[in-house]
């Protein structure tokens, strides 16, 4: 999921290109402008957390790109390809490196094992066909 700070500075192209090169292939995809409760329903696991309000206030705050991506071992390649969730810690070369600007605003959100790829997924497809 492309998140508002790179989707309002005009880094999503740059983002997809990078994510395709990378050996992904996009199955799903779509531009959407949640509202904080729904933004609270993706991020529910993060609830009690001290930064919740934070997160929804911001994923809400834009438009967003959600996608459904295949490749052999998706999930640890694209961690690799986004780097670390604080962008100050990220490596060169990745995702948020170059795009991110804080650990709020850090560019993209990857899935964090493959049963909540498939969660994540219907989150935003369900319903929808894909090829
Ligand atoms: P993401 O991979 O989308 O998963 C949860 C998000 O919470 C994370 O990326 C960060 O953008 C955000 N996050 C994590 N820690 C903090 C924090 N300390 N302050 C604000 N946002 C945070």
């Amino acid at each position: 999921m492309i998140k508002p700070d790179a989707v309002a500075d005009g880094n999503t192209g740059a983002i997809i290109k990078m994510i395709e090169e990378a050996g992904f292939r996009i199955v799903a995809m779509k531009k959407v402008k949640l509202s904080a409760e729904t933004a609270g329903k993706f991020y529910e696991v993060h609830a009690e957390r001290p930064f919740y309000g934070e997160l929804c206030a911001y994923m809400s705050s834009g438009a967003i790109v959600p996608m459904i991506l295949e490749k052999d071992n998706a999930v640890e390649d694209f961690r690799k390809l986004i780097g670390a969730t604080n962008p100050a810690n990220a490596e060169e070369g990745t995702i948020r490196k170059l795009y991110a600007k804080s650990i709020g605003a850090n560019a993209i959100h990857g899935s964090d094992s493959d049963e909540n790829a498939g969660i994540e997924g219907s989150f935003f497809f369900a319903g929808t066909e894909q090829f």
